[in-house]
């Protein structure tokens, strides 16, 4: 795998139409995961052939053209990226790109027992953990297949490995897991961790709830928890969608990421790889431009890449349309974005 540090070329040229400066990109490596959580996924899914994923050395490339373009954070998802065979590559090999300050991992955690440390020596800054619920049956009942004592362990594997910030990721449903927002905060303020609360977004059918009707508003979990805290809103940001608060006399942050009740659009600074080279401009729409044929017709040339690039900025849209009332209007499951 190329290992060269980048030469910063026209370090602010990912500029896009609504003069959105792109910093940000998101790279799923895989579309497959070990878990079926109900919001994600349909129960039967289909996933993209081996055969029409990048490789590890392509997914790198578009990663560095991006870095070159001026992008300073990279966020590695999936499905569940640890699932990926021989993904410690990638990491290693982004991990060593001069001009990247942020290489981000969102995970559900089965894996971390085995990786986190392995993650921290490649470079990894920050780690973002899925968890909705912290009783086995429920945890359980939400990824339809998890056991949670892994992903707990995942959670002690990676506060040992000791990132600069591990977060926990809480999608709050109601009548599910919205009386567990105290018991997942005091969970996180016992370790240091920060927790981002999430309203659940319309990415492909799932056949098990109605998302109109267990949708559990950001206000109102902040509603919920004021009730025993002082929470002081901030400006910090992490370069993503959350909205911080924070504990007084703790360290840990209380995010807020609200696509429908406060949305973030207007300062989107982040677009999307799939794991088969489809750059997504929005996760709430369809506008893409398939990166994987440029790889593949220039293999020794990353000048028609950074073209292609720089042009997609032309067709980010303004922002997505989430409507919780109607069918998803996107047939695409998170798990092709990884969020
Ligand atoms: P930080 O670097 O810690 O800020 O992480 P992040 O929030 O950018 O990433 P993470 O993978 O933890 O995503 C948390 C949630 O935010 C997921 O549900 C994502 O789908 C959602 N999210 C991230 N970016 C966007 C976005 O551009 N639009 C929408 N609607 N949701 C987003
Ligand atoms: N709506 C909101 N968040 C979702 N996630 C997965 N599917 C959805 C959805 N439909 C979350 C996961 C993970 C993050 C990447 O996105 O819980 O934390
Ligand atoms: Fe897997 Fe994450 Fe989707 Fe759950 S939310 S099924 S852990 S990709």
């Amino acid at each position: 795998m190329n290992r060269e540090s980048t030469e910063q070329q026209n370090p602010t040229s990912l500029i896009d139409r609504f003069n959105r400066r792109i910093n940000y990109l998101r790279i799923s490596v895989t579309d497959r995961c070990d878990l079926r959580c109900v919001y994600c996924m349909a129960e039967d899914m289909e996933f993209v052939p081996r055969s029409q994923l990048l490789t590890l050395e392509e997914l790198f490339r578009v990663g560095k053209s991006f870095v070159d373009l001026g992008v300073r954070k990279i966020r590695i998802t999936g499905g569940e990226p640890l699932t990926r065979r021989g993904v410690m590559q990638l990491f290693e090999a982004l991990g060593e790109l001069r001009g990247l300050d942020d290489l981000t991992l969102t995970t559900n955690g089965t894996l971390l027992g085995r990786y986190a440390q392995a993650l921290k020596d490649a470079g990894v800054t920050r780690v973002n953990i899925s968890l909705d619920s912290l009783r086995e049956d429920r945890f359980r009942r939400i990824t339809r297949i998890g056991d949670i004592h892994r992903t707990l362990a995942g959670i002690d594997a990676a506060l040992k490995a000791g990132f600069q910030r591990v977060k926990l990721n809480s999608v709050i449903m109601k009548n599910r897991n919205e009386d567990e927002i105290h018991d997942l905060v005091a969970f996180a303020e016992e370790r240091g961790m920060d927790i981002s609360f999430i309203e659940e977004m319309p990415l492909g059918e799932t056949e098990d709830h109605d998302r109109g009707e267990l949708y559990y508003a950001s206000h109102q979990v902040l509603a919920v928890l004021q009730q025993h805290y002082e929470l002081l809103a901030t400006t910090e940001t992490t370069g993503g969608p959350a909205r911080y608060y924070r504990i007084d006399d703790s360290d840990t942050r209380i995010g807020f990421i609200s696509p429908h009740s406060h949305n973030f659009c207007e300062h989107c600074n982040r677009v999307r790889l799939t794991a088969e080279g489809r750059l997504l401009l929005c996760l709430g729409q369809e506008h893409s431009v398939d990166l994987r044929r440029v790889v593949r017709a220039n293999p020794l040339n990353d000048e028609p890449l950074h073209r292609a690039i720089i042009d997609a900025m032309e067709i980010k849209p303004k922002g997505h349309e989430f409507d919780l009332t109607a069918k998803p209007v996107l047939f695409r499951h998170m798990n092709v974005t990884g969020g």
